[in-house]
């Protein structure tokens, strides 16, 4: 583990003090003894912007040298003749100090003015200190208001999860919301990081629609001049068409489901990252899928490391995520099911508390494959000499987190992917660029759609999607 024993027990003290309510100015410090400390420069908070300021995360490569930075006021307090302001900029947060005789007697009642996230300009002395916040702290040498906020809404007291989410815009800025958007940005970057370098294009697919990718029922329609159109559920078949173009390629975008499933894994809208890899078997999708998702964790615990012992993850769990992930076929897992007491049909799908039965059973990611044919979408290509099952994988997150990746082989025959489109119900007109693809070249493909989310909802071990996502949209909630 980076930092040492010390760290390491820090952590431990760190979790505690979560689990007592005092996570936030406890992580403060975390935070920025990792932007100070030797992992310094692996997550580049500042980059080329602001030109005449330095960002909180940095403020360590200049001690004892007056820096200028531009934040907001997170909290503060006073003990008569000294305020201690805690700003945040979005990289960190630092301790300012201000003594009063060392600056100007209006900027001394400033500090007395402010409220909580007030827009303010700093200019202040990096000093060390061990007790201070990661060690570093500055003394107040200049204040400057931009604007003096209202009475913010969110105080650090609770609130009910409705309130805060009528207050999404603003809650994004709290620490654990900050932390899980942060890891949401890891898992992003590091997904796209690792396609690209291993020679995926992006291939960015429509929103708008003629046709249903994951069944009729979660469509979204709209009004396209005069004709039906419909939101994506999925980039799939676009990406079918691209792989033929250009052998590996990736759509990533929101998708839309008009589910009327209110549980703690489904958004209405949720972004889905969808490889497509032409002439791969179904067993070469796995091994991409494998390694994929070992580099999305291996990337969010070198550089989120501290955001997630904000949030409380049990890093142990996630060190262990390293490809090769288990097998099984949806007939054995069918079993488990029944072995431990749970009546379930062959034929029918997993919920969520099967799914977390089955996952149970590994300490990493589990591959269940071969489902019954009936209960998944129309273009997956049938198991040879079992035409009940098809050749297709959903890849169930451990410790109850569930699916996380679908995935499947294409059907590639131009016959019978017509046949699987009448038994569907699916109409030919949205669909014909579609067969296309199996009339001009057709060759054996497959690929799978990882959902954001709920990836970023397991690695974060955060319980609910809606917190996964900067401005939720849930049944029954549009707002902010
Ligand atoms: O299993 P799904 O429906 O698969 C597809 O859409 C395929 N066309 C993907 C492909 O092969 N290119 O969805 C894929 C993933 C799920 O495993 C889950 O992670 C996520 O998308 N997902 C949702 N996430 C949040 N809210 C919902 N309502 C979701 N529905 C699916
Ligand atoms: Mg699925």
């Amino acid at each position: 583990m980076a930092g040492g024993r010390a760290a390491q027990q820090r952590r431990v003290s760190l979790r505690k003090a979560h689990d007592r309510g005092t996570v936030v100015k406890r992580w403060i410090g975390h935070y920025n003894e990792r932007c100070y400390g030797k992992d310094c420069g692996k997550s580049n908070m500042s980059g080329v912007w602001p030109l005449n300021s330095v960002r909180i995360a940095d403020i360590g490569g200049y001690l004892g040298q007056e820096v200028r930075i531009q934040g907001w006021l997170y909290n503060k307090r006073s003990s008569g003749k000294i305020y201690f302001l805690i700003i945040r900029d979005g990289s960190g947060f630092v301790q300012a100090v201000a003594v009063r005789d060392e600056i100007p007697g209006e900027q001394f009642d400033l500090c007395g003015a402010l409220t909580q996230e007030s827009s303010i300009i700093v200019t202040g002395r990096v000093r060390a200190d061990k007790r201070a916040m990661g060690g570093f702290e500055l003394t107040l040498t200049g204040l400057e208001l931009v604007q003096l906020a209202e009475e913010y809404p969110i105080t650090l007291k609770e609130h009910g999860v409705d309130f805060l989410l009528d207050h999404r815009h603003l809650w994004i800025r709290s620490p654990r919301q900050h932390a899980a958007l942060l890891i949401r940005d890891e898992v992003t970057a590091a997904a796209e990081g690792w396609l690209r370098t291993n020679g995926f294009v992006k291939l960015d697919s429509p929103i708008l629609t003629p046709a249903a990718c994951e069944g009729t029922t979660t469509l979204f329609e709209t009004d396209y001049f005069g004709e039906k159109a419909y939101l994506s559920q999925s980039g799939q078949l676009y990406v079918e068409a691209g792989c033929m173009a250009f052998g590996k390629v990736y759509c990533f975008g929101p998708t839309f489901r008009a589910e009327k499933s209110k549980t703690r894994r489904h958004l209405i809208e949720f972004w889905m990252i969808e490889p497509e890899i032409a002439y791969a078997t179904q067993e070469d999708n796995m091994v991409i899928q494998e390694q994929f998702v070992s580099h999305i964790v291996k990337r969010c615990l070198e550089n989120r490391r501290d955001e997630l012992v904000l949030l409380g993850r049990d890093l142990s769990k996630l060190e262990a995520i390293t490809a090769p992930f288990p097998r099984v076929s949806y007939d054995e897992a069918v079993k488990m099911l029944h072995s431990e007491g749970r009546e379930f049909e062959w034929g029918d799908d997993f919920g969520a508390p099967d799914e977390a039965v089955i996952s149970s059973h590994f300490d990493k990611p589990v591959f269940v494959t071969n489902y019954p044919t009936k209960v998944k979408a129309f273009y997956m290509q049938p198991e040879p000499g079992r035409p009940e099952v098809v050749k297709c994988a959903d890849l169930l997150a451990p410790e109850g987190y569930g699916e996380i990746i679908g995935g499947s082989e294409r059907i590639h025959d131009l016959e019978l992917l017509e046949q699987r489109m009448r038994e569907h119900g699916l109409p030919r007109a949205g669909y014909e660029w579609y067969l296309d693809l199996r009339r001009y070249g057709s060759v054996p493909h497959s690929g799978f759609g990882l959902g954001i989310e709920r990836t970023v909802a397991w690695i974060s071990g955060s319980e609910h999607v809606r917190e996964m996502i900067p401005f939720p949209r849930l049944l029954n909630r549009i707002y902010p």
